[in-house]
């Protein structure tokens, strides 16, 4: 199995958690340490935000905020991290998205977000 899809697999079974756990519940080992852009921060940003977010599905209202490349994401920082720690996105049409998928975007963000 590829790196890539060990690590959407540990995401998705991370999902059993419903989304509503805090930060602090995540088992700190079960993500990697060092998110890179390939494995697995792309991967989370296709689950739970570039249904709405890629520069494809993207209208309007979207103001301008895409997942799909990681120097689009890495210049929605500021408004990523509040809007996803304020529990605004995904909104509840969006899939609920597990702690551990947002500690991972915490810690990519927190390391500069390499893009690999
Ligand atoms: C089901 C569709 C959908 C999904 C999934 C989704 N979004 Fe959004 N997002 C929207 C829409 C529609 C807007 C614009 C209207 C609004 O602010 O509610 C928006 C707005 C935003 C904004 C701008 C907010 C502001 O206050 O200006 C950010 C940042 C954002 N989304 C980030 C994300 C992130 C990060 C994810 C994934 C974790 C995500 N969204 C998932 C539909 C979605």
């Amino acid at each position: 199995m590829t790196r890539t899809r060990w690590a959407l697999g540990l995401l998705l079974l991370a999902g059993c958690d419903a989304g509503t756990g805090t930060l602090d519940q995540v088992d700190p080992d079960a993500i990697p340490a060092q998110p890179t852009w390939s494995a697995p921060v792309e991967q989370v940003f296709d689950l739970y935000c570039n249904g709405c977010h890629s520069e494809a599905a993207q209208t309007g209202a979207l103001e301008g905020y895409a997942y799909d490349t990681c120097a689009t994401a890495k210049r929605g920082r500021g408004e990523t991290l509040e809007v996803m720690r304020g529990g605004t996105m995904p909104p509840p049409t969006g899939l609920l998205m597990p702690a551990a998928a947002r500690l991972t975007l915490e810690r990519w963000f927190a390391q500069g977000a390499p893009c690999d």
